[in-house]
């Protein structure tokens, strides 16, 4: 007797007509009609099965803040970083708290299986790291939460960055964040991600840093970035987050930095909605896109993975933790338009980005763990086309989120018509 049965479904990697069988947290057979009982079935022909997805890059304590202490007018990153500084000294632990755990219910109900959120650091009370530790731990049993040291105002920069960003690691915190093109100069970037690497490798752990979120083609810290990674033995453990100003480098440069970030084994992670939003604000026309160079990078063989970053916060004023958003317009800013790129574009919010975090045990594996979001759409370029709507959400065999399929009844004179987006 099975524990739960999903039958009739499309797979990621293009299978369609399988059924998945459950049972003891584990997805125990995937085949063509499966015989035998189950405790539940799940009809859903003709619908996609994933495994659950995955934002590598947000910011917890921020979200669902919007207004509070006032709007971002200007819509630059450092009106943003402003508006932070005000915000952090009005809110409290139980505040942090109660906004990340509605965060975390949101997300799991749109199929999000893990986050890596980044952490203020700059904070002597370090409120931020308490209440993120503490939702950690709340979530785990349907979240998998990673967390990033995270010094936002610059570890140089401001004064006491360092030893709290210190203390978080102390405390917990996974992985160790940056911030290189808010520091004071260009050298004194380069040098906080020398320091912040040689933190990283002597605690053992990943480095995630904002890397040059900038429309300045001259800010070039992930060439460090890619360096430090090499001469510590960090490769594959380490990721650029936005890395806007490649879009705006110069191409000769260019061809020379992606093969040594190629060579570093650099992770690559564009927040597409929230870089099309602020960057080329100094721009007149053209526009920049400020989007990094996601083709190119993920043809030079790097692990590219898209992250949300903001959610009603000081640096973005929507989002609704929908990882199919986040895609749909990586694909349109990166014009990532042909059936295998848009299909690669899914995969970017789901296996790409859990390999970037270290997630492991994930996939639609017979004998891992029955993790995976019932979407209804066809196949995944549906899925981005639509954003399409979960059905279910299944964490170790268990329904921890259910909906009811869109259906729209158009009254028409000759007679009501029932449809949907695919059929
Ligand atoms: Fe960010």
């Amino acid at each position: 007797m099975f524990d739960l049965m999903i039958k009739g479904v499309s797979l990621t990697d293009g299978r369609e007509e399988f059924d998945v069988a459950c049972k003891d947290g584990k997805i125990v057979e995937i085949a063509k009609s499966i015989l035998g009982d189950s405790k539940e079935t799940i009809h859903a022909e003709g619908c996609l099965l994933s495994p659950p997805f995955i934002d590598p890059h947000f910011h917890m304590d921020a979200t669902l803040s919007l207004g509070t202490p006032r709007l971002n007018v200007s819509g630059t990153l450092l009106e943003g970083i402003s508006l932070w500084g005000e915000l952090k000294p009005l809110q409290s632990i139980d505040d942090i708290i109660s906004r990340a755990v509605k965060y975390c219910d949101l997300a799991v109900a749109k199929g999000i299986g893990a986050i890596r959120s980044h952490v203020d650091t700059c904070d002597d009370e370090l409120k931020g790291v308490q209440a993120l530790l503490e939702v950690r731990e709340k979530v785990k049993g349907y979240l998998d939460l990673q967390l990033v040291a995270f010094p936002q105002d610059g570890v140089f920069r401001d004064p006491t960055a360092l030893e709290n960003t210190k203390r978080a690691l102390d405390m917990g915190v996974d992985v160790v964040g940056g911030i290189p093109h808010f520091e004071r100069t260009m050298s004194e970037g380069a040098r906080s991600v020398k320091l912040l690497c040689e933190i990283a490798a002597e605690r053992g752990l990943m480095v995630d840093m904002h890397c040059d979120e900038s429309d300045d083609p001259m800010s070039r810290h992930v060439e460090t970035l890619a360096f430090e990674t090499k001469r510590l033995g960090l490769e594959g453990r380490v990721a650029g987050s936005h890395l806007t100003s490649m879009h705006s480098m110069d191409n000769y440069y260019v061809s020379k930095l992606i093969p040594l970030m190629a060579e570093s084994q650099i992770n690559v992670i564009p927040n597409p909605l929230i870089n099309i939003m602020l960057q080329g604000r100094h721009d007149t026309y053209p526009k920049r896109r400020g989007q990094t160079r996601v083709r190119e990078l993920r043809d030079a063989g790097l692990t590219v993975g898209f992250g949300s970053d903001c959610v009603m916060d000081p640096w973005y004023s929507l989002g609704k933790a929908d990882m199919l958003d986040v895609a749909f317009m990586a694909l349109h800013v990166g014009q990532l338009s042909s059936r295998e790129d848009m299909g690669w574009c899914f995969d970017a919010v789901t296996k790409n980005s859990a390999k970037i975090i270290g997630l492991e045990e994930y996939g639609i594996e017979k004998g891992k763990p029955a993790n995976f979001v019932l979407l209804q759409a066809k196949d995944k370029i549906e899925a981005i086309r639509l954003r399409a709507h979960r059905l279910l959400v299944v964490r170790d065999g268990l329904i921890i989120s259910r909906s009811d399929p869109v259906k729209y009844t158009l009254h028409k004179p000759e007679g009501d018509i029932d449809f949907n987006e695919i059929n």
